[in-house]
């Protein structure tokens, strides 16, 4: 097995045709859904002047992994900060073979370059998603922790703010006591972030299948969080709630569970306040 240990060989470009597949799809390349893939393709495309940024290894032509980052302030993500590039994600299709290490290295390096350190919202034991431990190990520091998230930063400049999470403000949606028409007894609201799926939520049109054998009973609404009028509203980037109860699971939902929430909802009332559950990680 090859060891890119020394990154020697390793080359550093952007998304171009020789590597969008693998990175659009987040490696999963064709088995992916590939509206989606072009989605993120676009949209990747798109904030490219706004400061995103996809640094990809590559040895020779083959794709071995990626990083995306975006300027802190302003990002499309749950998380305030200053002076720092926002590393939303890294992934590595070979893992074990020191290309993390050589992408989180040269996002330092670029970022040193604007005068700038690095957050990252990285995960305590989901799944190898984000890990803590990698991201530690590399000498980033907790600035906060919240649930199974934790928000890691390393080379901030002098006199920067630790980065935060942003404080929920989400409330449950004003339901009609007795339903009827043009009044939905629930409302599903499904957060998304653009820097992974582009401008389509997977999420969301899961929901509205789900939601579809019940007409007009069940609302299905779709919250961009790309959109700073969003963020500040809610202060939510990523999250699925089914009349104000956050759904409990980090995975991508399915058909059936979101037909589950859908029908337990409709046989239940509306809480007063919203019902979060921060022991899972909504990062992806
Ligand atoms: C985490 C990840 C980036 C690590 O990449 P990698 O190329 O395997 O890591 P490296 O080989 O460069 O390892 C660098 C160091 O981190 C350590 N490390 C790697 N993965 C680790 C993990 N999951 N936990 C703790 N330490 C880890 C290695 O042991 C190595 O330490 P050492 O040099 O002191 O021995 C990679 O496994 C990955 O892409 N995971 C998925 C991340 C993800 O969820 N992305 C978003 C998807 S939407």
């Amino acid at each position: 097995m090859t060891s890119h240990r020394d990154s020697g060989e390793l080359s550093w470009r952007g998304l171009e045709p020789a590597n969008w597949l693998e990175v659009c799809s987040c490696g999963h390349g064709r088995a992916c859904d590939q509206s989606l893939v072009e989605s993120r393709r676009q949209y990747l495309i798109a904030q490219a002047g706004a400061g995103l940024e996809i640094l990809v290894a590559h040895h020779g032509e083959r794709p071995l992994g990626f990083a995306q980052t975006a300027p802190v302030e302003g990002v499309a993500r749950d998380v305030e900060g200053e002076g720092a590039v926002l590393l939303h994600c890294v992934n590595v299709f070979s893992s074990g073979r020191g290309v993390g290490r050589a992408l989180v290295h040269e996002v330092r390096r670029r970022a040193a370059k604007l005068g700038r350190g690095v957050v990252v919202d990285a995960c305590a034991g989901v799944w190898g998603f984000m890990p803590e431990d990698f991201f530690a190990r590399l000498g980033f520091r907790v600035a906060q922790a919240k649930g199974q998230r934790r928000l890691m930063y390393i080379d901030l400049p002098t006199g920067a703010g630790l980065p935060r999470y942003f404080e929920p403000r989400y409330s449950p949606p004003d339901l009609h006591p007795d339903g009827g028409p043009g009044h939905p007894e629930v409302i599903v609201d499904v957060f998304f972030t653009p820097l992974c799926s582009g401008l389509l939520s997977e999420e969301a049109a899961v929901a509205r299948r789900a939601a579809a054998s019940y007409g007009d009973r069940v609302l299905v609404r779709e919250w961009n969080c790309g959109d700073a009028g969003v963020r500040g509203r809610f202060g939510v980037a990523r999250a699925v709630f089914v009349n104000g109860v956050m759904r409990p699971n980090g995975d991508t939902i399915t058909l059936e569970e979101a037909g589950d929430l859908i029908a337990m909802a409709l046989g239940r009332p509306a809480p007063v306040t919203a019902v979060w559950d921060d022991s899972i990680s909504r990062l992806f």
